[in-house]
């Protein structure tokens, strides 16, 4: 840490704590009713400090042909009794949409690279049944390319494919790309595609060129996996659409990926390559619902290394890349919990969603937000009925999880320049078998649109509240409104029953000026809406 740093958390230490407790949140908690503890919380929002646009597509999805995530999440059939748009399930497009204009990425995961594409294209009596890979469940193949594109027209969100590098050629993936894109009566792929009902074309821009090489993709070397990615991307049919190419990259933070990677991609003439795909689970703790106060923090730690692997994979890049023309792509990310909290015993990697994880995907987002000029894409693994997900689907039963509602509570960032923000405050304390961990205890991100300004908080303490000194630099609040997540049970969730037990709650405050202080509730998320006097 640089000095300059070092005197400024010295500052907004002692701001915060001279600052008066002139105003409180709007919710009351019985965990932690008490007096919140003001000591040394601060932040400090730098509104002429830009950390580049945060796009929309950082806000991304991901959904794959595994367990219940197509089959039943999104698509029902048109003859199905659950409200469909022509085949696709009807709740979960109105919610989609709520999210604004994300990314989602299809068909896989793993899936993609034992997926051929025109497998899933003409009439869905014909097209053929084959092995699906997950646990030998049967691929019907009633969900392919037409009927990807048009969820993602229904939800108003971008399509990502990833194309199949570890069973399929480049000239399938090029096939692939000229089939979307082409114009009407420019080729016979073009044709085709007018003729299984979709005259214009789809302009698909994202396309992803194999997935976990390292792994399921095929098991390559980075060299073998460059050599492969040479031959996907040259010549790729145009038409208009810039194709925005994504190679796969490393596991988690693995290092030696990347360097090996990129200095094969530069011993010749480079590829073209804008995006560099990292996955990063950050696992679980035993258990999606039972944990305990320690496993709690334990989880939210683990989350927060999403920080260190965005640093130090650019770092990495820039060996080779200088001036950072390649951004990151984090398109599978999430918690990952073992079997046993599934709603339906076929879908395969369901899990149930909780306070935690809500809390797992604010910090992340937050992460997200802090890097927007280096990462340019970011999915969720996955949309519903899977491992993070935002929605748990069976038959005609719909549920949006926690995590649906932290993506919604953090809809105003998409678009905004995002601003510096400094925090300042003592980190929690935890027991484990051997000792003491600590953890931040505030974490998160700004952004500004004009005269709005939203700051996002996760808050970790499992117990007391917080008095939170903010700091406006170069501003003036004229109103702050704060939105809450959170609930008195850490694992809360929602169900089929009760699925409006974790959801936020907004409400106008008194605060104003330049400084102010705001009551963060245990165990939360929070939104602060600043209109800028
Ligand atoms: O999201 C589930 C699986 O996790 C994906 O198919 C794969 O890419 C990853 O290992």
């Amino acid at each position: 840490m640089d000095g300059t740093k070092l005197d400024r958390r010295r500052a907004l230490q002692q701001i915060a704590q001279t600052a008066s407790l002139c105003a409180v949140g709007t919710l009351s908690s019985a965990r932690g009713a008490g007096q919140p503890n003001s000591l040394g919380m601060a932040v400090e929002v730098l509104l002429g400090e830009s950390t580049g646009t945060i796009k929309p597509a950082l806000y991304g999805q991901f959904a794959e042909h595994l367990g219940g995530v197509i089959y039943d999440g999104i698509w029902v059939g048109p003859d199905s009794k659950v409200p469909n748009l022509g085949g696709i399930r009807r709740a979960l497009v109105e919610h989609v949409r709520r999210l604004g204009r994300v990314v989602v990425r299809w068909p896989g995961g793993c899936f993609a690279d034992a997926y051929h594409w025109r497998d899933g294209i003409g009439a869905r009596a014909k097209r053929p049944r084959r092995f699906g890979r997950w646990r030998e469940d049967t691929e019907p193949n009633q969900f392919g390319t037409h009927e990807f594109l048009r969820f993602c027209r229904l939800c108003e969100v971008e399509p990502y494919v990833a194309a199949n590098v570890g069973t399929g050629s480049a000239e399938e993936f090029q096939h692939w790309v000229e089939y979307c894109n082409a114009p009407p009566g420019r080729t016979t792929l073009a044709d085709e595609r007018v003729a299984n009902g979709d005259r214009e074309p789809f302009g698909v821009r994202y396309w992803g060129v194999g997935n976990e090489s390292w792994g399921c993709g095929g098991k390559f070397t980075p060299e073998d996996y460059c050599t492969q990615y040479r031959k996907f991307t040259e010549w790729l049919p145009n038409y208009g659409v810039n194709p925005y190419l994504i190679a796969s990259g490393p596991n988690g933070n693995d290092l030696e990926w990347t360097r090996r990677f990129f200095q094969k991609w530069k011993d010749y003439a480079r590829a073209p390559l804008n995006g560099w795909a990292a996955h990063y689970y950050c696992g679980t703790t035993g258990h999606a619902l039972k944990f305990s106060l320690e496993q709690w923090y334990e989880m939210l730690e683990k989350a927060n290394r999403m920080e260190q692997l965005i640093t130090d994979q650019w770092e990495a890049m820039s060996v080779v890349d200088s001036s950072h023309r390649v951004k990151l792509v984090i398109d599978e990310w999430g918690c990952w919990h073992p079997p046993g909290t599934e709603i339906n015993p076929r879908h395969l990697l369901e899990q149930q969603c909780c306070l935690r994880d809500a809390l797992c995907a604010a910090l992340t987002l937050d992460t997200f937000n802090r890097h927007a000029d280096k990462i340019d894409m970011a999915n969720v693994a996955q949309l519903v009925n899977n491992l993070h997900t935002l929605f748990l689907a069976d038959g005609d039963k719909f549920v949006a999880t926690p995590n649906f509602y932290v993506f919604e509570m953090y809809r105003p960032h998409h678009g905004a320049k995002g601003v510096r923000l400094e925090v300042s405050a003592p980190n929690v304390g935890y027991r484990v078998a051997n000792g003491i961990r600590t953890i931040f205890r505030v974490a998160g991100s700004a952004s500004r649109a004009g005269r709005d300004v939203t700051v996002t908080l996760v808050h970790s303490h499992a117990s007391e509240p917080a008095a939170l000194t903010v700091l406006l630099r170069g501003g003036s609040a004229a109103n702050v409104r704060q939105t809450v997540l959170t609930h008195q049970t850490l694992n809360a969730q929602n169900t089929f029953d009760k699925p409006d037990e974790v959801v936020p709650r907004s409400s106008s405050t008194s605060l104003g000026g330049s400084t102010f202080v705001c009551k963060l509730q245990p165990a939360s998320i929070n939104r602060l809406d600043i209109r800028l006097a």
